[in-house]
């Protein structure tokens, strides 16, 4: 089953938000998910400590360096979507991650600053893919975004899409749903109603969608 990495060296760009939200929409949609909280500020372990955890979901907690690899294998054989959940670093265990993966997400604000920093992921990949003699799928996806698109969002998807890099439509919209994750622990199903629940959950289900559609495009290929 698929290994679903998500990666940027940029803290705070949505990358845990980005975990639960991915994995708790591909549980409600029926695959057994196993995240794999690598991040030593161990914020989806937190996520998982604050509600019971939704039906077939999993959570592996403490993921280091040394045993990052053979941890992924194990439960990539289980028949599980395996999600990880990196700390924002470049670091051997973030590339270790990288050269398991199925598909690479980097989620991004767009924002020049978080956008040039956010890139550096693409290089961590790049130099998986010369390591293995393999391609590594990888995807940017845009956080925290608003319903107007600054000129800035627009000219950074724009130079993304120059360099041939594949940007995830939806983007993840700035929500209250979605920073409540850390605050109620669970899904969107569960917590307390936070905004317009309805516009969050369509948002959460059209990504987990593209990105499955990702997936499954592979599959398909290999
Ligand atoms: N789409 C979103 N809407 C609202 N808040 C978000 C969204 N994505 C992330 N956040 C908030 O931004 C902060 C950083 O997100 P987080 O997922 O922890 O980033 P990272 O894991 O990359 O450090 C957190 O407070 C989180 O609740
Ligand atoms: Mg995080």
């Amino acid at each position: 089953m698929p290994v679903i990495v998500i990666a940027s060296p940029k803290g705070g760009a949505g990358k845990s938000t980005t975990a639960v939200l991915l994995g708790t929409e591909l549980a409600y949609a029926g695959a057994n998910v196993t995240f794999l909280d690598c991040d030593p500020n161990r914020s989806l372990t937190l996520w998982a400590e604050r509600a019971d955890l939704p039906k077939r979901i999993s959570m592996i907690t403490n993921v280091e360096e040394a045993d990052v690899i053979k941890t992924i294998r194990r439960h990539d054989q289980d028949g599980s979507v395996v999600i990880v959940d990196l700390e924002g670093v470049a670091s051997r265990l973030v590339s270790r991650a990288i050269s398991q993966a199925d598909l690479v997400i980097t989620p991004m604000r767009a924002t020049t600053l978080d956008a040039t920093i956010g890139v550096r992921a693409l290089s961590l990949i790049a130099e998986e893919e010369e390591a293995l003699n393999r391609t590594i799928p990888h995807a940017v996806v845009f956080t925290m975004t608003r319903a107007i698109r600054s000129k800035q969002h627009k000219g950074i998807k724009q130079s993304l899409k120059n360099q041939g890099v594949d940007v995830i439509k939806p983007s993840l919209m700035e929500r209250a749903a979605f920073s409540a994750f850390f605050e109620f622990g669970g899904d969107l199903r569960t917590m307390p109603a936070q905004g317009r629940m309805d516009g969050a959950l369509e948002n959460a289900s059209a990504f987990a969608q593209a990105v499955y559609r990702r997936l499954s495009v592979q599959e398909v290929v290999a």
